[in-house]
């Protein structure tokens, strides 16, 4: 069977195509990490070439030495995958100290993964250590509404998180434990991997102020679901805002509670208040 054939792939093509016809990827915008499991390796192996050479990632994830992601090229466009996954996606394996990678499957014309690599591993190494290894995906956007927030609100996660939680009544439910925000940052770096990883202890998605979201979750629909769910209360959120009047009524802080109560959620309630 082709690999382009084999489930995991073809689930990834899909979720690159959805975050397209959102318009969360102008040109190359976006990359999309995927932490394979045993089986879904052996189910593409066949198609692996190990010639390519190991390349630093200028950060360290020892909790992940040896495991392979799925991952978008550097300078890739989200709208060409489903046309060419094999030019514009790849699987890269990391080495025994999970300090440099080398790929494996893809970019045949080509290419790295994407420049955000280090902060995708870095992500990950966070989230599988919080979360016992259920969480297997980063996902990182470009959607406008959520990056119009950080031109207007404190950039700090109590205020990002009481905006998108009193925006759309589904929110606490989708994302109790809140948002983070990232100050603005160089992105591609080892700085904004770190200072990203340390927000994703705590919670499954850091807005990066300027620039975009990244979201993680332990499947593609759950991680694209959050993605969307966020950027939707933030489209309500500017909509709001664009009538030019200010919030005059919204949510408050008990009856964010009283959802809470009665859907059985943990709220975050430091964010409260
Ligand atoms: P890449 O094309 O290297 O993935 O970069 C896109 C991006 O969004 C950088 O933050
Ligand atoms: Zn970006």
């Amino acid at each position: 069977m082709s690999i382009l054939n084999v489930e995991v792939i073809k689930s990834y093509v899909r979720m690159c195509n959805d975050g397209w016809l959102q318009g969360w990827h102008e040109r190359n915008g976006g990359n999309l990490t995927y932490r394979m499991t045993k089986e879904e390796v052996e189910a593409c192996k066949d198609s692996f070439t190990y010639e390519r050479p190991w390349v630093p990632m200028g950060v360290t994830a020892e909790n992940l030495a040896g495991e392979f992601f799925i991952a978008t090229g550097s300078g890739k466009y989200f709208r060409n995958v489903i046309l060419a996954p094999e030019e514009n996606i790849c699987i890269a394996e990391l080495n025994a100290k999970g300090d440099a990678y080398r790929v494996v499957w893809g970019l045949t014309k080509g290419g790295r993964p994407t420049s955000e690599f280090p902060s995708h591993i870095m992500n990950h190494s966070v989230k599988k250590a919080a979360t016992d290894g259920a969480h297997r995906v980063i996902y990182h956007a470009h959607p406008g509404n959520i990056i119009a927030m950080t031109f207007v609100l404190p950039l700090t996660d109590k205020a990002f998180t009481k905006a998108l939680w009193t925006s759309a009544t589904e929110c606490p439910v989708v994302f109790p434990g809140g948002v983070g925000v990232v100050q603005w940052m160089v992105p591609g770096g080892a700085d904004i991997a770190m200072a990203t990883s340390e927000l994703m202890k705590k919670y499954d998605a850091a807005v990066w102020a300027h620039h975009g979201l990244f979201c993680s979750g332990p499947d593609f629909d759950t991680t694209f679901g959050l993605m969307h769910t966020i950027e939707k209360a933030a489209e309500i959120y500017v909509k709001a805002l664009s009538c030019g009047q200010g919030i005059r009524q919204t949510i408050s802080d008990q009856q964010l509670l009283d959802i809470a109560r009665d859907f059985g959620i943990k709220l975050n309630e430091e964010l409260l208040g």
